[in-house]
């Protein structure tokens, strides 16, 4: 099976700077890089570099042989790549001193791609083998409909969004590769669990890989969902973290791995690249990856677990009236079964017995505070089933909510 990555390949001017610069603000920066970057380029080296065979195709400029060079030094193949005599395209980023960044692209060459050229491409692989593919090129919708014909299995990362991918046609691809933006924007949904919902509903077979930042990444099929944690890491510059991961995962299952062991190898390698400055430079080899195993430490279960009560409590207090589960899952940034699941495994109760009780809990507390009717304080918690709630009252303190009031139980 080979890899194949129709990409872009940018030249990066990356500006430090202390914040990202605002709408009418000007700052002065004090250090200009420039590197090698381009989310092509910087995929088809995360792969090299995680030890896949990978060919690169798409289109460089006159100005454009250091990032040939730097995909040859990292072992990609680059053969299929086309040399034109116009600007290579490049890449404006401006990074901040906590790790954040902000890119601008003018897509020169990365614009020049034509159908013969990608027909004398794809003549080379066959019905199995893997190609990749970003949205920093043209023709992006004619690739995927040739490379599905070929029986390839498509793997699209739909970054940066914009309307190029209006025409592309989803139902063709076999994975998709993206974070909660990029979810939200396919999906044409707001909340993140209705985002993953609404994707799988109308793509059932695409598998969907979706990375979360800090919360780590999550896998899902259809059937399994599994989760990856992040790995703890000082932030110094974020660019290139995403194509690391997807480069890494593409490499681990190209060799086999299990969804699980690939999230997991390519969470660290991305919190690799993360502790590091410039694109294609910060993206680490296997070997520093299976090392860095030792000393890199995962956002542990307990502290995952604290927040994760914390947003819960909060969740309830801020929506007691309202509460529910999808709303909850929506806070967490994860899906509304994996949410359920997880609030069981985390308190022992159901997302209800918790609304529940804390509904009791609060009205209590208003039944002794304040001089509304006991009616009107069950409306206030959010129930309309009055009978419900007074059950629901008295199994938790022992009497009914007129009894609690009188004996002035504090
Ligand atoms: O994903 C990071 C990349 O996005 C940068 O290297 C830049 O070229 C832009 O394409």
């Amino acid at each position: 099976m080979k890899i194949l990555n129709f990409g872009s390949c940018n030249i990066d001017y990356v500006y430090s700077l202390d914040h990202i610069v605002e709408a009418g603000e000007t700052e002065a920066t004090e250090r200009l890089d420039v590197f090698p970057g381009g989310k092509g380029l910087n995929q088809s080296i995360a792969i090299a570099r995680a030890g896949g065979k990978v060919y690169h195709a798409g289109c460089v400029g006159f100005d454009g042989n250091m990032l040939t060079e730097v995909l040859e030094q990292s072992g990609v193949d680059v053969s299929f790549i086309k040399k034109t005599s116009e600007k290579n395209g490049h890449a404006i980023i401006q990074v901040s001193s906590d790790g954040e960044n902000s890119i601008f692209l003018y897509p020169g060459s990365n614009h020049l791609i034509t159908e013969d050229y990608i027909d004398s491409v794809l003549e080379n692989f066959e019905s199995g083998d893997i190609i990749l593919l970003q949205n920093e090129i043209n023709c992006l919708d004619l690739i995927v409909e040739k490379a599905y014909k070929k029986g390839m299995c498509i793997v699209l990362n739909p970054s940066p969004i914009d309307k190029n991918l209006d025409s592309v046609d989803f139902g063709h691809l076999t994975y998709i590769i993206l974070n909660k933006i990029e979810a939200k924007a396919v999906s044409g949904c707001e909340r993140l669990d209705l985002a993953l919902a609404k994707i799988e509903e109308k793509y059932p077979d695409l598998k969907v890989v979706l990375t979360l930042g800090q919360k780590g990444s999550v896998f899902l099929d259809g059937q399994n969902e599994w989760r990856q944690a992040a790995f703890k890491v000082q932030a110094v510059d974020t660019t290139a973290a995403g194509d690391t991961f997807t480069g890494y995962f593409i490499a681990e299952l190209s060799r086999g791995a299990e969804p699980q062991t690939a999230l997991k190898t390519a969470s660290l390698a991305a919190a690799i690249s993360v502790s590091k400055m410039g694109a294609a430079p910060s993206i680490p080899w296997r070997d520093e990856v299976l090392e860095a195993y030792k000393t890199f430490s995962e956002n542990s279960v307990d502290e995952r677990a604290d927040e994760a009560r914390r947003k819960l409590d909060d969740y309830l207090d801020r929506n007691l009236k309202t509460a529910e589960l999808r709303g909850l899952a929506e806070q967490l940034g994860y899906s509304a079964v994996y949410t359920g699941g997880y609030i069981k495994k985390l308190t022992g109760r159901t997302f209800s017995e918790l609304l529940l009780d804390k509904r009791c809990t609060v009205a209590a507390k208003m039944i002794l505070e304040t001089d509304l009717s006991v009616g009107e304080i069950i409306a206030a918690v959010g129930y309309q089933n009055e009978n419900f709630f007074r059950k629901a009252f008295r199994q938790k303190y022992g009497k009914n909510p007129l009894e609690y009031r009188k004996k002035g139980v504090k």
